[in-house]
Formats: C-alpha cells, sequence, structure tokens
C-alpha cells in the first residue's frame, strides 16, 4: 500500500530550510531528514582522514566506505560516522567546504541518494537539500524550492553566528554564501536547481511563520493531510 505523502524542500545556503522542513515535518507528523548534515558528516571524515577534498578522485575511492547513519533523539535528527554522534562538529565553516567540495563528486552523491532513500522508505518524510526534488524524489507528493536574496540569507547567517557568539564580518558572509551557491550551481552531478514542477517560494520578505504557513498552504493543496 502506498499512502505515505513526500515532501521535498530545495535550494540554497541559508534559505531557511531546516527551520521550515522541521517545523512541517512537526506540524505533519512526518520523518524530517536533513540531507546537508549527511554530505557534512561525509565531509567531516574525508578532513579527519587527510583526504584531499579536492581530489575527486580520492574522495570517490572512499564513497561507499564512509558509515553515515542518522537516529532520532527527542525528535531531533542525530547523525553518525561509524557509530559516533557527529552532530555538532559538522556545523564548522571547514565542513562547510569540504562537504561543497566532496558532494560533487558523482560516487558521494549516489551512495547518498541510496542512502536518502532507503531511510525514508516507507515514511511521510519532508526532506530538505539540494536535489530532492530533481534526484532524490523525483515523485514527491510536494516541491519547493525554497529561496531568498543572497544579501538576506547572508543577515540572517550573521545573526545567527552572533547568537552563537562567533561573529563574523557581513562582507565574509556574503561572499561565502555566494561562492557556495556558485559551486552548487555549478557542478556536473546534480547542481541546484528547482525542479520542473517545483513551486518557488522566495522568504526573503518573510518571517518563519510566515514561511511555515505558505508551506503548509501548499501541502493541503497538494492533498496532504496531517
Ligand atoms: O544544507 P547544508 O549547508 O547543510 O549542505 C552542506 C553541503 O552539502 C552544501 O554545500 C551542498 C551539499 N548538499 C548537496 O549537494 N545535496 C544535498 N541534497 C544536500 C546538501
Amino acid at each position: 500500500m502506498n499512502d505515505t505523502f513526500s515532501i521535498a524542500i530545495d535550494g540554497p545556503a541559508g534559505a531557511g530550510k531546516s527551520t521550515v522542513a522541521k517545523a512541517l515535518s512537526r506540524a505533519l507528523d512526518a520523518m524530517y531528514l536533513d540531507t546537508g548534515a549527511m554530505y557534512r558528516a561525509f565531509g567531516l571524515a574525508m578532513l579527519r582522514m587527510g583526504v584531499d577534498i579536492h581530489d575527486a578522485a580520492a574522495v570517490a575511492a572512499h564513497a561507499e566506505k564512509i558509515d553515515v547513519s542518522v537516529d532520532y533523539v527527542d525528535g531531533g535528527q542525530r547523525i553518525y560516522i561509524a557509530g559516533e554522534d557527529v552532530t555538532d562538529a559538522i556545523r564548522s565553516p571547514e565542513v562547510s567546504e569540504a562537504a561543497s567540495a566532496t558532494s560533487a563528486v558523482p560516487e558521494v552523491r549516489v551512495h547518498m541518494v541510496a542512502l536518502q532513500r532507503r531511510i525514508a522508505a516507507g515514511h511521510d518524510v519532508v526532506m530538505d537539500g539540494r536535489d530532492i526534488g530533481t534526484a532524490v524524489l523525483p515523485n514527491a507528493t510536494l516541491k519547493v524550492f525554497l529561496t531568498a536574496s543572497a544579501e538576506e540569507r547572508a543577515r540572517r547567517r550573521c545573526k545567527e553566528l552572533e547568537e552563537k557568539g562567533a561573529p563574523q564580518p557581513y562582507e565574509q558572509v556574503l561572499s561565502e554564501i555566494e561562492a557556495r551557491d556558485y559551486r552548487d550551481t555549478h557542478r556536473a552531478a546534480s547542481p541546484l536547481r528547482p525542479a520542473e514542477d517545483a513551486v518557488t517560494v522566495d522568504t526573503s520578505d518573510l518571517d518563519l511563520e510566515g514561511a511555515v504557513q505558505a508551506l503548509m498552504d501548499l501541502a493541503r493543496q497538494a492533498g496532504i493531510r496531517r
């Protein structure tokens, strides 16, 4: 019987995907899968092993060997490398770089996509990433491309970093966001782009509640009920 639903949320870094996806999954009582965390865990494993993250052949050789898994503790997703909880360790700027570089390697993507489909199989799921609507869940019940201007995303990231006690200059944050956007949209393997049947939601002028409400409305229109 196939009566589960899936919601694919793609978009650039800092558009609010994970916050919105988490809130939506709670409201709809669905599983939430942050696929970026999986690429981050893989990137962290490469850094720890001393693999050159820009050497595609070296990275590809490890694609199937790194044991990345997820679990849910108190409703929150935890991510593991070979059973070690690395949920906090994957949020550093070095790991962002490593994830961005190593996620461009096709062998890594093939492995991660298969893993993501296995994790989600049989569940109502809200998944966020870059290629969910185009590659991971091509038959998703609802596909959303969540975006916001680079300037607004940089402002949000600066606020987050400040709240964490690790402020960084706006100009630097903006140029990092623009560099990641460029890499994510220009790589050969599954570049970031909206699926043809995705609905684009621009969150530049929306707060969290507004963005969640917009997606709840889209979910209802797609026939998804709690
Ligand atoms: O969403 P994030 O910033 O945690 O993602 C980390 C990196 O992983 C980002 O540079 C893009 C990549 N990524 C990807 O290629 N495909 C996904 N489905 C999710 C993330």
